[in-house]
């Protein structure tokens, strides 16, 4: 989620997270490693195990 900087997130534990960027990136996903900021870890796909990716598949 985009959302106009700069921002302030307080996070449930009480931490503070602060971008003073001018368009934040809030991650929604939460697979990002610099949670709550969107670091585009939601564009990796995930592996099935047989070497093809699960994204873009149709049932058959
Ligand atoms: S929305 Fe979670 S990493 Fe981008």
């Amino acid at each position: 989620m985009m959302v106009q900087g700069p921002v302030r997130i307080e996070m449930p534990d009480g931490s503070v997270v602060e971008s003073d960027r001018f368009m934040v990136a809030i991650c929604m996903c939460k697979r990002s490693k610099t949670y709550p900021l969107c670091d585009t870890s939601h564009r990796r796909r995930r592996r099935t195990g047989d070497g093809e990716s699960s994204a873009g598949q149709r049932p058959a």
